[in-house]
């Protein structure tokens, strides 16, 4: 199914796309169409979309700043899901944020999203530290961090 992916960067157009897969990854914290647009103009953003025949299916937000890069937003349709298009998504960007000088990658995620921080421990991140009641569910935070250093290898499934 991925070798059909095509993952370029998002532009402007995309962003009533970008809205609508949001709206099939997340509940209480979607990113409307301006929330998506807002981040290609950000500093040291950088947002890459996968589509399948034409159909926005997938897309990340990293943001370098100096020597760390926050993986800021991740979401697959579910129809793509345990394919490893996330995966891929997210060490085509580790690989980015290398090159663009960072040294390690950090990010939060929700404590109550078993199957994202399966997916990040799996990615090989591990556990630093915790916002509590971060979000608006009153979920904690929980921020993870990987290394990037160029010897370390992504785990191959
Ligand atoms: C989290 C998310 C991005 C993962 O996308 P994905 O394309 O399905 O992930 P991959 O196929 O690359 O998964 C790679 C590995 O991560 C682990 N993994 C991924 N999703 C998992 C889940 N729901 N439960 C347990 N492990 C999971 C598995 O080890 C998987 O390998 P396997 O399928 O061979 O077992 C996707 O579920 C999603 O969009 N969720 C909603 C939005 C979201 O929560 N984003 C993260 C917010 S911080």
């Amino acid at each position: 199914m991925n070798a059909a992916l095509l993952l370029r960067p998002a532009a402007p157009a995309d962003g009533a796309a970008l809205a609508a897969l949001d709206a099939t990854g997340f509940v209480s914290d979607r990113w409307d169409a301006d929330a998506w647009l807002s981040e290609l103009d950000a500093p040291g953003r950088r947002v890459v979309l996968a589509e399948a025949d034409g159909v926005v299916v997938a897309a990340i937000v990293t943001m370098v700043l100096g020597e760390v890069a926050d993986l800021v937003r991740i979401v697959v349709h579910p129809a793509h899901r345990r394919g490893g298009l996330a995966r891929r998504l997210v060490v085509e960007a580790a690989q980015a944020a290398q090159s663009a000088g960072a040294e390690r990658m950090l990010l939060e995620v929700s404590s109550i999203n078993d199957g994202a921080i399966a997916f990040y421990l799996d990615l090989g991140f591990t556990w630093i530290d915790l916002r509590p009641r971060y979000y608006r569910d009153d979920s904690d935070a929980l921020i993870l961090m990987r290394a990037l250093e160029p010897s370390t290898a992504w785990s191959a499934s």
